[in-house]
């Protein structure tokens, strides 16, 4: 049993994992799963990929504090940058005093396309196409009939024109299909193939991609914060001199591109973090991210912080989340398999709303302490640990010799030799 007066962070690695144990619900194989040491085998590995040789390992981490929609969340995080865990754990702490997130996802809906090329009369084919959306619809539905008897399938098509690119006009079909709880890829991509016949037909193209849109901006998730001013008063910072500074910081991301990049780049630790750790498809939900952040034609911050009535800070987030629970490596992987389970998540859409409530802690984190004291003093702390390790440090020594580099404010591996050295020495 760990000792319950200490906090999740100074446990040992093992009282951690014992703690996932006793409250986390999960069992001795599932926190072996986590711990890595069960996690996923080579052999499973091979059977996932192509010219397997082995499997490449992440830190993982349990974020503290989440209270999303009223649920108490443990959220685990895959990621190797330090901090990055500590600041969404704080920051889920701060947003409590509010009454936690609040969050939200839109049905789980995601678009496939199809481009039709060679085609003599485009505004006649598009009618055509316009005209056979019924047929369309039946047909992407036989693709997956299991899916459709969970309440998911085909929902809509609408047919478009690119009238100038570099090989000339040609038409588009987009399909909209309800994945329900998985990341959907496959669903589409099965629909679109079965419908191709039929597009050639009434259309009289050819076609050529058939392919799922990473755009997923038919399916977003929202969280949203609101943190008593008060409580983000911190050592000579006032609770509303750090509000407002949020909000500047916000603010420069809003109108600038350099800074928007960095600024929704903080948002992805956390996103990715957990993205990974629940074994989803992270290039997509990237992807999607980004190009969202540019829909308006400039590229700009994926949230939004102001003031509140009451002077509380306010914090939203929105962006598509295309992740799943079912198909991929979400049930394959050991660790992620396991994860989902710590999180208590039922569905794909519970799983968005957790997610995008990391990536606004996560961004809150950032703005407040780049717009007070700066990143760098906490990083160097625990650089100072990476850089003592990489000297190749005995575990015992690593914390007394990250100290010694971070006071002497020289965070370098031969500094770090130069230390072990001495010790040893003596
Ligand atoms: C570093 O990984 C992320 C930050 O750069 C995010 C930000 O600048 O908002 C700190």
């Amino acid at each position: 049993m760990a000792d319950k007066k200490k906090k999740f962070y100074q446990l040992t690695l093992q009282e951690r994992l014992q703690v996932l144990q006793d409250s986390g619900g999960l069992s001795k194989g599932e926190t072996a799963a986590m711990s890595g040491a069960a996690g996923l085998t080579a052999s499973q590995a091979d059977h996932m990929i192509e010219n397997a040789v082995g499997t490449f390992a992440l830190p993982l981490g349990i974020a503290q504090h989440f209270l999303v929609n009223g649920k108490e969340i443990l959220v685990p995080m895959a990621v190797e940058e330090p901090s990055v865990v500590a600041a969404a754990s704080f920051m889920a702490k701060l947003v409590r005093a509010g009454g936690g997130f609040t969050a939200s996802a839109s049905a789980p809906e995601m678009i496939g396309q199809i481009q039709i090329l060679d085609i003599d009369d485009i505004n006649a084919a598009e009618r055509r196409l316009e005209g056979a959306t019924e047929e369309l619809l039946a047909l992407a539905a036989k693709a997956d009939p299991l899916l459709v008897k969970l309440g998911g399938g085909p929902r809509e098509i609408t047919v478009r024109k690119i009238m100038e690119s570099p090989i000339g006009p040609f038409l588009v079909l987009q399909l909209v299909m309800d994945v329900r709880d998985a990341m959907g890829a496959n669903a589409i991509n099965t629909a679109l193939e079965q419908m191709t016949p039929a597009v050639e037909r009434i259309s009289g193209g050819r076609v050529l991609l058939r392919i799922l849109s990473n755009l997923a901006d038919r399916r977003l998730a929202k969280a949203a914060c609101a943190i008593p001013v008060d409580a983000l008063a911190f050592n000579d910072f006032s609770g509303a001199d750090v509000r407002d500074r949020v909000i500047e910081a916000w603010a420069f991301a809003e109108a600038d591109p350099y800074r928007a990049v960095t600024h929704n780049k903080g948002i992805m630790n956390g996103v990715d973090a957990v993205v990974i750790a629940t074994g989803n498809d992270w290039r997509a939900v990237e992807a999607g991210a980004h190009a969202y952040a540019a829909r308006s034609g400039r590229y700009t911050s994926l949230s939004r912080w102001s003031k509140g009535p009451k002077g509380e800070l306010v914090g939203e987030l929105e962006m598509p989340m295309a992740v799943g629970l079912v198909g991929g490596a979400t049930k394959v992987h050991p660790s992620a398999a396991a994860a989902v389970k710590l999180m208590g998540v039922r569905t794909a859409a519970e799983l968005a709303q957790v997610i995008v409530s990391v990536g606004l802690a996560q961004n809150l984190g950032a703005l407040r302490a780049l717009a007070t004291e700066g990143i760098q003093r906490g990083h160097m702390a625990l650089h100072a640990r990476q850089v003592a390790i990489a000297a190749g440090a005995p575990e015992e020594w690593v914390a007394p010799i990250a100290e010694q580099l971070a006071q002497e404010k020289n965070i370098r591996v031969e500094r770090a030799l130069e230390i072990l050295e001495e010790w040893r020495a003596r």
